[in-house]
């Protein structure tokens, strides 16, 4: 069984780390990872490889940052000839960014089969770049890995087969839990001066919360007036970093910074490797957060989260876990946060199968599937 996996983004590390590891285990499995480059800084990309203890890849593409289209297609242009060459019997491919649709396309045009890691998800927005990316993979993928119940009833209203669908739990948890031994041992609480349980975590990366000035106005100036109640930490991911920094005339001013950090405020950190990040979200009181990956984690965790957009494609985070949908008014956000603070949440529970073994059940059906499916023996490449 010859396995080609593909990554490009933060997330996607985190998605493939249990994967490598657990196909690493069979002697039967030759696997190769692919690194698109999307994601090119250390603390977006080479940090996570080494505190997840991913091998390092063994095709990097370097497409780095572009528009959709110049992204899209540079991976499709770099990756055929790698496919090509291996001749995976399958490809995996992980998430919902540019680099898991344009893996998935050309593995599809090549007539290999593709299986798609956290499949189904659905924020039935189309203006999120990402629900374009799973509607696209989900549509031509082959074995669709789904992490939550929403996930498996989306793919069968699409009209997906019922024996291409699998509920396998959720890789990110499974790398939460492994490393838990790890992150439990981070020192950053120290280095930033913080007690657990006394700060709150902000994350924001959409498009469509951090493009639009007058939006990333609102959250700020309700991200600020909850940071004098409580301070809130804010690793700021790249997209967000210059639109912050020419930011101004905020009611409540940002602090960049990692030392002496205020007793109350926005302290605007850069993006916190693996270790260090899940250390801090365990520890936090609150988070308020656009992440997807985020929402998984704090209710696997049992941390409150209140997430800043009108949508989630993850539901099951809502329904079982933590998580709340705030959406983006400034008013409706600080209310949700006062109330959260001022309360203790028991009534969460982990979703079903998000139990660390994710990647085990994965792993045992590729290796069922068979090398030469009939589609790839029949008449060959056009
Ligand atoms: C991408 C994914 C998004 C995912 C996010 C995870 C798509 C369409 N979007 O969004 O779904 O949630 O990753 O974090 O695939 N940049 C750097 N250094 C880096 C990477 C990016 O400075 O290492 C900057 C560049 O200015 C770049 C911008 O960040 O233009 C955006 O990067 P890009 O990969 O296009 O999208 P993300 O917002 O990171
Ligand atoms: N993460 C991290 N450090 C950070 C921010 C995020 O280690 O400063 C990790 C965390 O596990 C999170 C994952 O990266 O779930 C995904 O991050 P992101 O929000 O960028 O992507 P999304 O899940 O929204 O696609």
């Amino acid at each position: 069984m010859k396995i080609a996996n593909v990554v490009g983004v933060r997330p996607n590390f985190v998605k493939i780390a249990p994967l490598i590891k657990e196909m690493r285990r069979y002697a039967d499995i030759e696997s190769i990872l692919i690194h698109t480059g999307q994601h090119y800084d250390v603390r977006m990309a080479g940090q996570f490889f080494e505190d997840l203890q991913i091998p390092l890849p063994d095709v990097s593409l370097e497409v780095g940052s572009g528009s959709h289209a110049a992204q899209t297609s540079d991976v499709m242009k770099r990756i055929e000839s790698v496919f090509a060459e291996f001749a995976p019997d399958v490809v995996v491919v992980v998430g919902d960014v540019n680099s898991t649709l344009a893996a998935a396309l050309t593995a599809a045009k090549l007539q290999i089969p593709v299986a798609h890691v956290e499949a189904g998800l659905r924020s039935f927005d189309r203006t999120m770049p990402e629900e374009i990316n799973r509607l696209v993979t989900d549509a031509i993928a082959d074995y669709l890995f789904v992490t939550e119940e929403s996930g498996q009833q989306n793919l069968l209203r699409e009209g997906v087969g019922e024996q291409k669908i699998f509920f396998v739990g959720n890789v990110m948890i499974d790398s939460l839990e492994s490393s838990r031994a790890s992150w439990e041992k981070s020192l950053l609480h120290t280095r930033l001066g913080v007690e657990r349980k006394q700060y709150g975590i902000v994350t924001l990366h959409r498009p469509s919360n951090v493009d639009d000035e007058g939006t990333l106005r609102g959250l700020l100036e309700a991200l600020g007036e909850i940071a004098q109640q409580i301070p809130l930490i804010f690793p700021v991911h790249p997209r967000t970093r210059g639109r912050l920094q020419t930011l101004t005339g905020l009611r409540h001013p940002l602090w960049f910074g990692a030392e002496n950090l205020p007793a109350k405020g926005i302290c605007c950190l850069e993006p916190v490797g693996y270790l260090d990040f899940m250390a801090l979200v365990a520890g936090a009181r609150i988070v308020l957060t656009d992440s997807g990956g985020l929402q998984e984690e704090t209710s696997a965790l049992g941390v409150p989260c209140l997430t800043l957009r009108a949508n989630t494609e993850r539901p099951v985070t809502v329904t079982h876990g933590t998580n709340q949908l705030v959406g983006t008014v400034p008013q409706e956000i600080t209310k949700a946060a006062l109330s959260t603070l001022s309360s203790v949440r028991t009534d969460f529970q982990v979703p079903p199968l998000w139990d660390g073994k994710a990647a085990q059940r994965i792993v045992a059906i590729l290796r069922d599937l068979p090398t030469r499916t009939p589609r790839r023996s029949s008449k060959g490449k056009s």
